[in-house]
C-alpha cells in the first residue's frame, strides 16, 4: 500500500540530512517545506518536497492536505501510562488545602496507586491502559516511553511491564519500557528504605533484565524518596544488565541528581523544576537530554523547567507529559507544547523541536522517528485548516488534529 499526501501547505521538521537531536540556538530552527508533498510506501517516508517538483504520478491513496499542517507525530518520552484506576479524590484534596507531600505521607500517592495497580488483574490493567494508549494516539502520539512504578513488589512491577510490551505488540507501536520499581518506599518497608533498595536491586531488577521487560531503568530521586546513595547503588548495578538510566531529577528540590545521572550516561534527566548552575553545568557536554514535563508544573502549581534558562547554555530540551494519574492525570501533547510556549516562552519552532525529534532521542528513537526523513517511519499529524503551526500551541484549548497516521496508515 502506497499513500501520498499532497498540497501540504507546510510540512514541518523536514530533514533531509538526519540529525538526532537539535540543541540551543538552533532549536529555535524549523525546517520546513510550504507547498509540499510526502510520498509514503507501507509504513516508510520515501519521498518528500516541494509539490512544483513531484514525479510521482500516483499513488493507491491521495490525501489532498490542502491549507492543512503535516508534522511528524509527538514522541512522549516519559509517561507512566499504566496505572490502575484515578487519584481523583486526591485532586480534590489539594485544592482543599493539602499538600502533594502531606497526601504521600498519609499513605496516598503513589501508594495509594501501587495499592491500586495490585488489586487489578493483568488483563484489566491491559484494558484500561490500552484506553489510554487508544486516546493520546488519536491525540498525535506516535512514539512513547513507559515506565513502571505502581507496582512495588516484584510480582506487580513485572505485571506493569508485561502491560506495556502486550501494548506494543498489539497495537505495533514504539513503546519503550523503563523499569522504576524505585518510584516509592511501601508501606512494609517503611524504615527500612535499604532492605527496599535490595529487594529492588538483587530481585526486581535481574528479573526484569532477564525476562527482557526494559531498556531503561530510572528513580525517583528526591528528598522523601531515594537518595543520591540509592541513586548511585542503583545505576551501577543496572550497568551490569545494559540498562540505561533515564531518572526523575530536580522536581522539588536540587541536590546532585543531574551530575549523577550523567556521571552514569543518562539517556535523560527529567523534571527539572528546581535546577541550578551546577546542574547545567554537569549537562554541558553529556550525551543527557533534560526533559521538561510542564503539564506535572500545572496540575501540581510547582515551578516550570527553566527551558531557556538550558537552551541559552548551548543544551538541547525535550517535552513529554509524565502522563500519570497523581502529578499529571493527561497524555496530551498538545497541552504540552501550547503550556511550554505560553508558560516557558519557548518559541513554537523550539516547543516542536522539543516534542518531536528531542523526545525521540530521549528515548533512543531518532534513528527512526522524530522527523520527516526518507527512510523514517510514517507516523504523522494532518492538522485541521489552519493558518499555519503557530495556532497548533495558540489555540490551547482546541484540537487542531484532523487525522493522525502511524505505520502508514490513517488510524
Ligand atoms: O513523575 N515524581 C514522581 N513520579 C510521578 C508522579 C507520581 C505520582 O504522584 O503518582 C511524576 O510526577
Ligand atoms: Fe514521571
Amino acid at each position: 500500500m502506497t499513500t501520498l499526501l499532497i498540497n501540504i501547505k507546510e510540512l514541518l521538521q523536514v530533514r533531509e540530512t538526519p540529525v538526532s537531536k537539535v540543541s540551543g540556538s538552533d532549536m529555535n530552527k524549523l525546517p520546513i517545506l510550504k507547498n509540499a508533498y510526502i510520498y509514503i510506501v507501507d509504513d516508510v517516508i520515501s519521498d518528500f518536497g516541494q509539490m512544483e517538483t513531484i514525479q510521482i504520478a500516483s499513488a493507491d491513496t491521495i490525501i489532498d492536505c490542502t491549507n492543512k499542517v503535516v508534522l511528524p507525530t509527538w514522541c512522549d518520552s516519559h509517561t507512566h501510562l499504566v496505572y490502575a484506576g484515578n487519584r481523583a479524590q486526591e485532586f480534590v484534596d489539594r485544592i482543599n488545602g493539602l499538600s502533594y507531600e502531606e497526601i504521600a505521607n498519609r499513605g496516598g500517592g503513589i501508594l495509594n496507586s501501587a495499592k491500586k495497580l495490585q488489586e487489578t488483574s493483568e488483563d484489566e490493567l491491559f484494558a484500561q491502559s490500552a484506553k489510554r494508549l487508544e486516546e493520546v494516539m488519536q491525540l498525535g502520539t506516535g512514539a512513547i516511553e513507559i515506565k513502571s512504578g505502581y507496582g512495588l513488589t516484584t510480582e506487580a512491577e513485572l505485571k506493569m511491564l508485561r502491560v506495556a510490551k502486550r501494548l506494543k505488540e498489539t497495537y505495533n507501536f514504539p513503546i519503550k519500557t523503563t523499569f522504576l520499581g524505585a518510584h516509592a518506599i511501601p508501606a512494609n518497608y517503611k524504615g527500612n528504605q535499604d532492605g527496599y533498595m535490595d529487594l529492588v536491586i538483587n530481585e526486581m531488577l535481574p528479573k526484569v533484565a532477564e525476562q527482557n521487560l526494559a531498556e531503561y531503568v530510572d528513580i525517583f530521586c528526591e528528598k522523601g524518596y531515594f537518595t543520591l546513595e540509592d541513586t548511585e547503588r542503583l545505576l551501577k548495578a543496572a550497568q551490569k544488565y545494559k540498562l540505561i538510566p533515564k531518572i526523575h531529577v530536580n522536581q522539588f528540590n536540587a541536590f546532585g541528581g543531574v551530575a549523577l545521572g550523567v556521571k552514569y550516561n543518562a539517556l535523560s534527566v527529567d523534571h527539572l523544576e528546581e535546577l541550578n548552575d551546577d546542574d547545567i553545568k554537569a549537562l554541558q557536554g553529556s550525551k543527557t537530554m533534560p526533559v521538561a514535563l510542564p503539564s506535572c508544573s500545572y496540575f501540581l502549581s510547582i515551578p516550570y523547567t527553566p527551558a531557556r534558562k538550558l537552551m541559552d547554555a548551548g543544551l538541547p530540551v525535550a517535552l513529554a507529559t509524565d502522563y500519570n494519574p497523581g502529578s499529571t492525570p493527561s497524555g496530551n501533547m498538545n497541552f504540552v507544547v501550547s503550556t511550554a510556549c505560553i508558560k516557558m516562552k519557548m518559541t513554537p519552532e523550539e516547543a516542536i523541536n522539543a516534542a518531536t525529534i528531542n523526545g525521540a532521542y530521549a528515548m533512543g528513537l531518532s534513528e527512526t522517528h522524530g522527523s520527516i526523513t526518507v527512510g523514517k517511519t510514517a507516523n504523522l499529524i494532518i492538522t485541521k485548516e489552519i493558518e499555519s503551526y503557530n495556532v497548533l500551541p495558540y489555540a490551547f484549548g482546541d484540537n487542531n488534529i484532523e487525522n493522525v497516521i502511524i505505520n502508514g496508515k490513517i488510524i
